[in-house]
């Protein structure tokens, strides 16, 4: 599978709240045809989609998402924090993603974002659901992590699915790492890739996504440099370089 060029991160989230369906829609509005966003736990194994381990940032609930049962946390307004417009905007169900990305004939990426010590059973109940419930007329999902042991499963729950290796930066021994969990990218923090690191990811087969470019500059700079995709929150300021509005 190529890679798209362009990606909305976790939805479109310079423009709506991150990792709620109005933010899918608004990535969809844009004209986008791939989204990120990350599926974690409630406290009784329900995935939704959260980026924080704490709620407070995008709920101003207190606790941690681990502690909250489903239906306490599907309940919570994720999207007032982001502006009056989105107030009501609650915690998505990972199911209810899944319906929307049918509906919207939306691709998507699903970042395995546990909790820590969680990555085994985020990745389990997250992976069994989108494998229940993936619309049928949509390519396959890439599953992304930065916890191996999250790919490790995804490898052997979903193996058909493509795999990402998510990391900040290269660590030594990243190959080893890619060539085992059968990986068809690897997704780096933009401002670590050099062109020596895309020589060397290149040399092994792998395509490159960088996260999270927001400037046509830096974007052109990595696309000339040999990134495949970009995953960015703000698609209209890359405007000038893939024609999304
Ligand atoms: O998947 C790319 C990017 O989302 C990884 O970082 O922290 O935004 O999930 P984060
Ligand atoms: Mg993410």
């Amino acid at each position: 599978m190529k890679l798209p060029e362009l990606m909305g991160h976790r939805g479109a989230a310079a423009h709506a709240p991150e990792n709620t369906l109005a933010s899918l829609r608004k990535a969809k509005g844009f004209g986008l045809g791939w989204v990120e966003f990350d599926v974690q736990l409630s406290a009784d194994d329900v995935p939704v989609l959260m980026h924080d381990d704490r709620l407070h940032r995008t709920t101003g609930d207190r606790r941690k998402i681990a502690e909250v049962p489903a239906e306490e946390l599907l309940a919570l307004d994720a999207g007032a924090w982001f502006g009056p417009e989105f107030a009501g905007e609650t915690v998505p169900h990972f199911s209810s993603v899944l319906a929307l990305l049918g509906a919207l004939d939306l691709a998507a990426n699903i970042e395995i974002k546990p909790s820590p010590g969680l990555a085994r059973e985020t990745a389990e109940a997250g992976l069994t659901l989108a494998k229940a419930e993936w619309p049928a007329a949509l390519p396959l999902p890439l599953i992304s992590s930065f916890e191996i042991e999250a790919l490790e499963v995804a490898q052997a729950l979903w193996h058909e699915a493509p795999r990402a290796y998510l990391m900040k930066q290269l660590p030594a021994e990243w190959q080893e790492t890619a060539d085992r969990l059968g990986c068809l990218s690897l997704h780096l923090w933009h401002p670590a890739i050099t062109a020596k690191t895309v020589a060397a990811i290149k040399k092994a087969d792998y395509q490159i996504a960088a996260y999270t470019v927001n400037g046509a500059e830096r974007a052109r700079a990595l696309l000339d440099l040999g990134v495949d995709c970009l995953i960015t929150d703000d698609p209209p300021a890359l405007a000038p370089l893939f024609g999304v509005s």
